[in-house]
């Protein structure tokens, strides 16, 4: 099973949406090993983002990443990284398919709502950078047998 990080970003969590995306990813069969929320520090946004800290867009990133608490998670299941991401939807939401998460609740690039791993590689690195071994939880869905 793979495993994926993803990010409900400050505006996301200010607009009330956790509860929304959460359903979203459960209804699919994903299952949640690890969750929590938290104001990211600039050394651990720097570490998230470290592949475009030279881009013109990151300082706009890093202070819209700390404009308030972020929702931090850890998903589980067959191909959880490819599925997420094709769940999530484009990165700019004006080309994000309806039906996606970015296509129905997100307007602008810089206010995308959510991130997520973009490869298995991502997945557990960003994993590593913010949650702790033991933050990430094994147990059963109930309806494991069916979903597999
Ligand atoms: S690139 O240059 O193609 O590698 O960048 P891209 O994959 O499109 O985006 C990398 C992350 O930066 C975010 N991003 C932005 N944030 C704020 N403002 C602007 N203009 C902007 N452009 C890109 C983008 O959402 C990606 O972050 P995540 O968290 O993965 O969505």
């Amino acid at each position: 099973m793979d495993r994926t990080f993803v990010m409900v970003k400050p505006d996301g969590v200010q607009r009330g949406l956790i509860g929304e995306f959460i359903s979203r990813f459960e209804a699919k069969g994903l299952k949640l090993v690890g969750a929590k929320l938290e104001r990211l520090s600039k050394e651990r946004v720097i570490e998230q983002y470290r592949e475009h800290l030279e881009k013109p867009f990151f300082p706009g990133l890093a202070s819209y990443i700390m404009s308030g608490p972020c929702f931090l998670m850890a998903w589980e299941g067959k191909d959880a990284v490819a599925v997420v991401r094709r769940m999530i939807g484009a990165t700019n939401p004006a080309e994000a398919a309806p039906g996606s998460i970015r296509g129905d609740f997100a307007l602008d690039i810089g206010r995308n709502v959510i991130h997520a791993s973009d490869s298995p590689e991502s997945a557990a690195r960003e994993l590593g950078i913010h949650f702790a071994p033991d933050e990430l939880i094994d147990y059963s869905r109930i309806d494991e047998s069916v979903l597999y």
